[in-house]
């Protein structure tokens, strides 16, 4: 098979850059021809020792309009893909399947005022794909950002977004952003510390927001942890939230991580 024919393309890891023995970042250079939209996820592969290539998805964490692509990873012990991912350094080369993939995007949403951004773990990946891309300020009148993890160290991607208003092309736009951290499992200044499901149930979510969860006015986009997604989902619904389908526009858009 010629190169143009295959699924994939042959791309040049340009940084590896650890955060936790257990979760790093990975920038890599970027087919001219790769097209995505924000929030969407691509197929990548590691080839093992042994000549087989194992393939994951992986959410974008870069914006579409970036000329490399970056990826957020966990390392699970023993896991096939992870194991070979977290042995790769700059130099090495990483397979990037041409076609991308995903529904948890902005246009899974015709109209609202508030766009909720709920992510555990890696599951904040497409929401920095999201929030460097210019759409979702022009649209929106708030932007929440809500990350959970168990640890503050885990908290990743800090600085990028302390620093998204003062970009210059977001500069009219950066008063709509409010960030709210969550840690689950110590206690952390600035972070809020319990669940995401218990501080919607117990509105305290909305009360650091300073904003109510309505299907008239937000918007919510939901990933990671699959269990936090079903049960987050099943409390936007008691709020007459749904999921938005393509036959059914919705107010909640969500990418369950495995
Ligand atoms: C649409 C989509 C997008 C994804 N995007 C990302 C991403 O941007 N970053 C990322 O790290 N992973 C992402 N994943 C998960 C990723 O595809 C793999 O599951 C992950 O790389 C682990 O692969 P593995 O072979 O090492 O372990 P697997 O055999 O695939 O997984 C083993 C177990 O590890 C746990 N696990 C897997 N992935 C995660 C995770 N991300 N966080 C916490 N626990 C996990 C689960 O319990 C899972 O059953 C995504 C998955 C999907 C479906
Ligand atoms: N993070 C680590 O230090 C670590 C270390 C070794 C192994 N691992 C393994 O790595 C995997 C993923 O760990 P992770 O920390 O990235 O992801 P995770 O377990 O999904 O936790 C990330 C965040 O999501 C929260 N969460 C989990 N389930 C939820 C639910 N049903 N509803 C609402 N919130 C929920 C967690 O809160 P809670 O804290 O309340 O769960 C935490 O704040 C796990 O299988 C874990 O065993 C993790």
């Amino acid at each position: 098979m010629t190169a143009s024919a295959e699924k994939f393309t042959r791309q040049t890891l340009l940084d590896v850059q650890p955060l936790t023995a257990n979760l790093f970042t990975l920038r890599a250079s970027r087919d001219a021809g790769f097209r995505f939209r924000a929030g969407q996820f691509a197929r990548l592969g590691v080839t093992k020792a042994d000549g087989t290539t194992v393939w994951r998805a992986y959410s974008m964490a870069s914006s579409p309009h970036d000329e490399f692509l970056e990826f957020f990873s966990i390392v699970v012990p023993g896991g096939e893909f992870t194991s070979e991912l977290s042995r790769l350094q700059a130099g090495d080369t990483l397979l990037v399947e041409r076609q991308a993939f995903g529904f948890l995007t902005l246009d899974r949403f015709a109209d609202g005022r508030d766009l909720w951004l709920l992510a555990t773990g890696t599951g904040i990946a497409p929401f920095m794909s999201v929030l460097q891309d210019f759409e979702a300020w022009e649209r929106f009148e708030r932007i929440i950002l809500v990350y959970s993890v168990r640890e503050a160290r885990e908290l990743a991607y800090q600085e990028l977004i302390a620093g998204l208003a003062q970009r210059d092309y977001l500069a009219e736009y950066g008063h709509k952003l409010q960030f709210i951290p969550i840690v689950t499992r110590e206690q952390h200044p600035g972070a809020l510390n319990g669940r995401i499901t218990d501080l919607i149930a117990n509105g305290e979510l909305e009360r650091a927001a300073g904003v109510t969860l309505t299907p008239e006015h937000s918007r919510v986009m939901l990933c990671g942890n699959p269990q936090m997604i079903e049960d987050t989902r099943h409390l936007l619904k008691q709020r007459d939230m749904q999921l938005s389908l393509s036959r059914r526009p919705g107010q909640v858009a969500v990418e369950n991580y495995w």
